[in-house]
């Protein structure tokens, strides 16, 4: 059967859904690989690189040709008509964002996976590419802020006086802030967080964190993720945390709730009260946002009361800017999830592995994830 891999072409993206490694491994399976001219050029994966692990280099890539097609960004509306019925695709699919690209994937009879509904299970954990690209995104926001603070981050103690360490907060403790900690804390930050979820607390001991305990109940929806707050836990939730925001250098925000925006942890006056100097960055801030202000892709220079200055960082494409490792990672993620449907070369989706039945998003002309039919029905409804 024909795996075909397209060069991303959305702006900015520089990940590849396969690289020389993964492509070995799908053709130990007996499936033969097709691959773009160019596709993995970004994240430093050469055609002949590709022609070397086996697969044949194609430009362009027909995708009525294959029988899998395996992407790192959602589908354009425009493409699953392109694909043959039947076709299988592989990758991240923004369910809750992309309806229009689901509709057109159910209306093809395409049988589309979409990373992000792989469930959370250990058996799964090596398909997981929220998990994967999380975990990148985390260690690049404590770089970015480190490359803007105008201090260490490390104490030290030196001839010409002491240095304090920088004081770094992460709000919002799961794969991205537990990396977090773990850079910062590598850097030699003294690093304090704080979650919504009762399990956090001793994962962020465990990274060497300090733990923020504030006065609100735990919100946890279960499979490891939050519950959005009500207005009322989410004001108050602000008001705790200002006094933790002001007294930090660097604040590293990263929460966020499944197929909702993301919630708003800090606002304008929390920011404008912290230190000049500090350096805040939002990882949220394509979905939303968890800072006030903050925009995805650029840095805003937000004015203090004495005079100087904060920046806020709006994160945008963070695993994409490590495209090397986040590729690895990603096409690995990939490369498992079709070897659990790959029988003799041929593939075909069991549908009763709780793996291949959660992560289905549309089969056979119909959409097979119940929350994103339920929005299609409700936009349907409109
Ligand atoms: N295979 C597995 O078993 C597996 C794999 C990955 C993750 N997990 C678990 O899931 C957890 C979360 O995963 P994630 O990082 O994908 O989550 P996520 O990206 O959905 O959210 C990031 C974090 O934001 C937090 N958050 C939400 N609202 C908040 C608020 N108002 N204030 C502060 N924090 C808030 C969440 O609790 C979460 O920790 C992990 O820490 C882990 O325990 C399990």
């Amino acid at each position: 059967m024909r795996v075909g891999i397209a060069r991303e072409r959305r702006t900015g993206e520089r990940r590849v859904a396969a690289t020389p490694d993964t492509v070995r491994q799908l053709a130990g399976l007996g499936l033969e690989v097709l691959i773009e001219h160019g596709a993995g050029e970004a994240s430093g994966h050469s055609d002949a690189s590709y022609e070397q692990a086996g697969a044949t280099v194609v430009d362009p890539l027909g995708l009525g040709d294959l029988d899998v097609l395996l992407h790192v960004r959602p589908l354009e509306p425009e493409t699953p008509a392109r694909l043959r019925r039947g076709a299988v695709t592989i990758g991240l699919g923004s369910p809750s964002t992309e309806l229009p690209t689901v509709r057109a994937l159910r209306d093809a009879g395409v049988t589309a996976f979409a990373l992000e509904l792989v469930p959370r299970i250990s058996r799964a954990q090596s398909m997981d590419a929220l998990t994967s690209q999380a975990l990148v995104a985390g260690y690049r926001c404590v770089l970015e802020a480190a490359m803007r603070l105008p201090r260490f981050f490390p104490l030290y103690m030196t001839a010409a006086g002491t240095i304090p360490p920088a004081k770094v907060l992460v709000l919002g403790a799961g794969v991205a802030g537990l990396q977090a900690i773990g850079t910062a804390k590598r850097l030699g930050a003294r690093v304090s967080a704080n979650d919504v979820r009762a399990a956090s607390a001793d994962e962020v001991k465990s990274l060497g964190g300090t733990f923020i305990h504030l006065d609100l109940d735990a919100a946890d929806a279960g499979g490891g993720y939050a519950k959005e707050l009500g207005a009322d836990r989410a004001a108050r939730q602000r008001a705790l945390l200002a006094p933790h925001v002001a007294d930090s250098d660097v604040l590293i925000t990263t929460a966020a709730i499944p197929g909702r925006p993301a919630p708003l942890l800090v606002t304008a006056d929390m920011v404008r009260a912290m230190r000049p100097g500090s350096v805040v960055v939002d990882l949220a801030a394509e979905s939303g946002g968890n800072v006030e202000g903050s925009v995805a892709g650029s840095d805003v220079v937000v004015p203090t009361a004495d005079g100087g200055t904060i920046t806020l960082v709006g994160m945008k494409d963070a695993a994409s800017t490590m495209p090397a490792d986040a590729s690895r990672l990603y096409a690995k993620n990939v490369a498992n999830l079709l070897a659990l449907m790959t029988h003799d070369g041929s593939v075909e989706p069991d549908f009763g592995d709780v793996v291949v039945l959660d992560a289905c998003l549309t089969h056979d002309g119909e959409v097979r994830h119940p929350a994103t039919a339920e929005a299609l029905d409700t936009e349907g409804a409109r």
